[in-house]
């Protein structure tokens, strides 16, 4: 990468896109006018992650928790994710994009899932930047349904209570073909998780941004990765960071 400032790239970034209902309000439009845009930040954004030389994007489209919003706005957001499969899935496998999905499946209903499982299934061999999906996903949700699948095997004396780590615990994750994300950013200027990837952002760097999703695009992405690169993280050991050399001098 020519600029220093990104010697750095994160090799899996996770985004908590909020903020599209306030983007709206502010204007005096509609939600819905704030997810739409929304769409729009996204496609920027699977671009720029892609030119930067990502290697994984999570986006939460949708959490378990969504479902509690007035059933127009869910209408709404189940119709965006449809169209965005519809008409961006041909050219994001052209442009070798490989689309995965997490979150809970087992209860969806209507032709969002069989939709989601085309988008992973024609997607499934590429090779550029993986596209991770939170679609109906819940990090407790997700975690609880790990554990019960360890108990259900303990049970039926197929494993032994000794053995399980926190290795095995991963691997029952939605997430479990795919690395811990090392950037979490949410916009919004909201300070919090939300029950996104509790247990895969153990040691991921935060990235909280004032700006609303919507307004999200490439140059905010190039922002993040610079701050990101600015991190020293530690993973409870010593800095391997080498000092600037007027601070060594000095
Ligand atoms: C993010 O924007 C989109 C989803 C949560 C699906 P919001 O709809 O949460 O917008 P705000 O937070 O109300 O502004
Ligand atoms: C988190 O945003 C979920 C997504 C971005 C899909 P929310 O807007 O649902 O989160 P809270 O309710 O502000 O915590
Ligand atoms: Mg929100």
């Amino acid at each position: 990468m020519a600029n220093p400032e990104l010697a750095i790239i994160p090799r899996h970034v996770a985004i908590i896109m909020d903020g599209n209902g306030r983007w709206a309000n502010k204007r005096g439009l509609p939600r819905t006018i704030g997810h739409t845009k929304g769409v729009e930040a996204v496609r920027d954004t699977v671009k720029a992650a892609a030119a930067a030389g990502v290697e994984y994007l999570t986006l939460f489209a949708f959490s378990s928790e969504n479902w509690s919003r007035p059933e127009t706005e869910v209408n709404d957001l189940l119709g965006l994710l449809r169209k965005f499969i519809r008409r961006d899935l041909a050219e994001l496998h052209r442009e070798n994009v490989r689309i995965r999905i997490i979150g809970d499946r087992a209860h969806l209903k209507g032709d969002i899932l069989p939709l989601l499982l085309e988008a992973e299934e024609t997607t499934r061999d590429n090779t550029a930047l993986t596209l991770v999906i939170a679609f109906n996903y819940g990090s407790r949700d997700e975690i609880t349904r790990a554990v019960a699948s360890i108990a259900r095997d303990v049970a039926a004396g197929r494993l032994r209570a000794e053995d399980v780590d926190a290795m095995m615990i991963g691997e029952r994750l939605d997430t479990s073909d795919i690395p811990d994300p090392d950037l979490i950013i949410r916009t919004s200027g909201e300070e919090r998780l939300s029950n996104f990837l509790l247990w895969q952002a153990a040691y991921s760097e935060l990235l909280f941004l004032p700006d609303y999703w919507p307004d999200f695009d490439r140059a905010l992405f190039f922002d993040a990765l610079k701050a990101y690169a600015a991190r020293d993280r530690r993973f409870g050991g010593l800095s391997t960071k080498k000092k600037a050399p007027e601070a060594v001098a000095g």
